[in-house]
């Protein structure tokens, strides 16, 4: 047996604080949990009729496997989305490694790698102009890349940081969440501006918009699970709060 402590259930704290702590965590998550399966529902539904028409994307009419690489992209970032809250719940992890072990799997072959790949390629078809590009190409690099972070240090076992690349990579995942609250608040934020600034241009306005909000919907998310980590993540690794089989 390998016995391991995940940095949440090593964080130091006397009784009291480790209990709020524990709470506000549960909280955390549970927010988080809701949040994803809320915007996965709202992203997916329009587009279960497989047809172009109904692309909330601008599609590049040169290119015929830009839908279809889209829709690759959508349906297994949804399993990302879907699958990645669970791998946090504390009592899945610990009473039932191989389901954390199964649901990881799925995760990342089923989820994470073929949409980043997929979002790689939409990233460079897309019609909202190369900073908006840049920002979701570099998304899905960093998606694939904690992605196999993650993977090579449960291959060798080092479960700390195997626990710190994962909370890195669904900070990337929870960015198909924080971009439509992004691109909704600079939307609405701006609409003010809408004839003083844009003439009256709505697609003007978005375009603004959904630039800022293809970097803000990561680069924020990973800055804060990066200082998450750092300041949760100290005490010394042993204990019986997570057993794991050899
Ligand atoms: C975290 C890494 C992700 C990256 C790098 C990424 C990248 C992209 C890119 C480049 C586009 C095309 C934008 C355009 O052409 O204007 C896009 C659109 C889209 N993505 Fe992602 N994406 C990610 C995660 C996800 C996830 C987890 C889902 C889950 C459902 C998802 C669902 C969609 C959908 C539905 C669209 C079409 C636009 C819309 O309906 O809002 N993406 N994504």
């Amino acid at each position: 047996m390998t016995i391991e402590r995940s940095s949440e259930e090593a964080a130091p704290a006397g009784p009291k604080g480790g209990a709020r702590r524990r709470r506000r965590r549960r909280v955390v998550l549970g927010v988080v949990t809701v949040l994803s399966l809320g915007t996965l529902a709202a992203i997916v539904l329009p587009y279960l009729g497989f047809d172009p028409e109904d692309s909330k994307a601008r599609l590049r009419e040169d290119v015929p496997f830009h839908f279809p690489l889209l829709m690759t992209h959508l349906l297994t970032g949804s399993v990302a989305l879907l699958l990645g809250p669970l791998q946090f719940f504390g009592p899945i992890r610990r009473r039932a490694p191989r389901a954390h072990r199964l649901i990881g799997r799925v995760y990342l072959l089923a989820g994470v790698v073929p949409s980043g790949i997929a979002g790689f390629g939409v990233a460079l078809l897309t019609r909202e102009g190369p900073v908006a590009g840049a920002g979701f190409a570099l998304l899905s690099v960093f998606w694939l890349v904690s992605a196999g972070c993650g993977y090579a240090a449960v291959r060798r076992r080092d479960f700390r940081a195997h626990e710190r690349w994962m909370r890195r990579n669904f900070a990337a995942t929870f960015a198909a969440v924080t971009l439509r609250a992004w691109l909704g608040l600079l939307i609405f934020a701006q609409l003010p501006l809408l004839e003083p600034v844009y003439s009256g241009e709505f697609d003007a306005l978005f375009s603004v918009a959904y630039t800022a909000a293809a970097w803000l919907c990561w680069v924020p998310n990973v800055l804060l699970i990066e200082w998450w980590v750092r300041t949760n993540g100290r005490a010394p690794v042993g204990g019986k709060a997570a057993v794991r089989p050899a």
